[in-house]
């Protein structure tokens, strides 16, 4: 993309107003696509949104040899693995460096074909991002990794996965799927404790057993797997995405303005309705989604904490920041599931905002981060007016909020390295037309 395509200009000051919708959830999308590889069949996902992640791994599944078809505009892909081949290494690290959702891939190609090779994964650069749950995980079930080769992982499993007792030392998102997508299909049970249950992962649960697993989950985090045999292809329609919903409601509130985000559900988005209603933000739940809207009057500040579901998620943190910059009041916001979430806070302080960062935690969550090195938490004091100006996006969600930022501000911005928020936002900047956003 040349860089004139990855500027957006924005001039802010005026209340986004309208109706948008938002498709599936792309922390979901992603991961049931490579669910499809499980099962030598035809498997349809709906609900897709167009975003960059769909088709990193759409081009990911088709180096192994499998036929997918991606239909944007009606949101359906559309994924035959009937037949799976070990990709040539040199095609799959043309895909370093691009998403996460690449280390998903090992369970079924070690299924499918007793080995796998991941390239160097990307993702957002907010915490170390490390992936020794997964590999731990999959040496627990059998496989044998080796990690030499620079630009990725190579995997083996020449006699199969086994069931296996697994324990997690923190509710990792992306182990407890690497570890459903790897004990499906393993022989005999696994039990998996201090696992994660975020609705995305309900979701491929239920894909999974539409596809013939048998997987249940305990009311204290353990997921209890019975491998079987074979699976077949599945039919099903995505969750909406709750990230991107809330990002909306903050826009909103931070802009003054009145969205209808269709498609977004209550039960997904419980805390985060807590929240927007304790800073003073409205909202009115109907079949079809969710309008969300400043009602006037000053917003009042609060103090959260980010946590594994059901609590208020991390990924809501970054847009809701910038809502709280115009509350009156002192907000405090504590990060405890990455270390480095608020390198995005910078752009915003430049803008007009008060936010201090700290070490301690200012909460009373139990938090990895306490007594080490990293700035997660942070107070806001508002309300601050903010004014436009340049700003380089950092990462996805840091990214949206610097443009929900921008649109709140007085005066023209330009926000830089805005391809960043495709990842993740299906056609923002058609959302942002429909919403009478000044920009170009
Ligand atoms: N962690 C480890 N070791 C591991 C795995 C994770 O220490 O092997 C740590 C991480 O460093 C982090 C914490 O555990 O501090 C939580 O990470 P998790 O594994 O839950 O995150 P993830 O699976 O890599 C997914 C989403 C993220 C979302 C998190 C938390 C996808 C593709 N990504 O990441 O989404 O923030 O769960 O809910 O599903 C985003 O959409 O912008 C995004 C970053």
């Amino acid at each position: 993309m040349n860089s004139e395509n990855d500027v957006l200009r924005v001039v802010g000051g005026k209340p986004l107003n309208g109706k948008i919708k938002v498709r599936g959830a792309k922390n979901f999308v992603s991961k049931a696509m490579v669910a499809a590889l499980l099962a030598p069949g035809v498997s349809v996902l709906k609900n897709v949104p167009e975003i960059r992640d769909v088709h990193v791994v759409s081009d990911l599944l088709r180096l192994h040899g499998v036929n997918v078809d991606v239909n944007g505009a009606d949101g359906v892909v559309t994924i035959d693995a009937s037949h799976v081949e070990l990709a040539n290494v040199a095609d799959v690290d043309t895909l370093s460096g691009s998403s996460r959702i690449p280390i998903l891939f090992s369970g079924p190609l070690l299924h499918r074909l007793g080995e796998a090779f991941i390239p160097a994964l990307g993702g957002c650069a907010i915490g170390g991002r490390p992936i020794d749950f997964h590999l731990a995980t999959l040496r627990k079930l059998g496989a044998t990794v080796d990690k030499e080769h620079e630009d990725g992982i190579h995997i083996t499993a020449p006699n199969g996965l086994h069931g296996a007792k697994i324990h997690l030392p923190y509710p990792s998102v992306g182990a407890t799927e690497q570890t459903l997508l790897a004990a499906v299909l393993a022989e005999g049970k696994t039990e998996l404790s201090g696992a994660a249950i975020e609705p995305e992962i309900m979701d491929l649960v239920s894909v999974l057993q539409k596809m013939g697993a048998v997987i249940s989950v305990d009311v204290d985090r353990t997921f209890r797997i019975e491998g079987v045999k074979e699976l077949k292809g599945f039919t099903h329609t995505s969750l909406t995405d709750r990230i991107e919903a809330a990002s909306w409601a903050s826009a909103a509130l931070a802009t003054h303005g009145d969205i209808f985000v269709k498609g977004a559900t209550q039960p997904e988005m419980m805390t985060f309705l807590n929240v927007f209603r304790k800073i003073g933000g409205e909202f009115d739940i109907q079949d079809e989604g969710i309008r969300f809207w400043h009602p006037g009057g000053d917003l009042k500040p609060v103090a959260i904490e980010t946590d594994v579901h059901p609590g208020f998620m991390t990924d809501w943190q970054q847009p809701l920041v910038v809502a709280l910059t115009q509350a009156k009041g002192l907000s405090i916001v504590h990060e405890t599931v990455y270390e480095n979430r608020f390198g995005f806070t910078k752009p915003l302080v430049q803008m007009g905002a008060t936010v201090q960062l700290y070490r301690e935690c200012l909460g009373s969550l139990p938090c990895r981060f306490q007594q080490r090195n990293y700035k997660h938490s942070a107070v806001i004091f508002g309300p601050t007016p903010l004014t436009g100006r340049d700003i380089d996006v950092p990462d996805l969600r840091g990214g949206f909020s610097h443009l929900i930022a921008a649109l709140a501000a007085e005066g023209p911005s330009t926000v830089r390295g805005i391809s960043l928020i495709d990842r993740g936002y299906a056609d923002f900047r058609g959302k942002l037309a429909a919403l009478g956003a000044d920009f170009e």
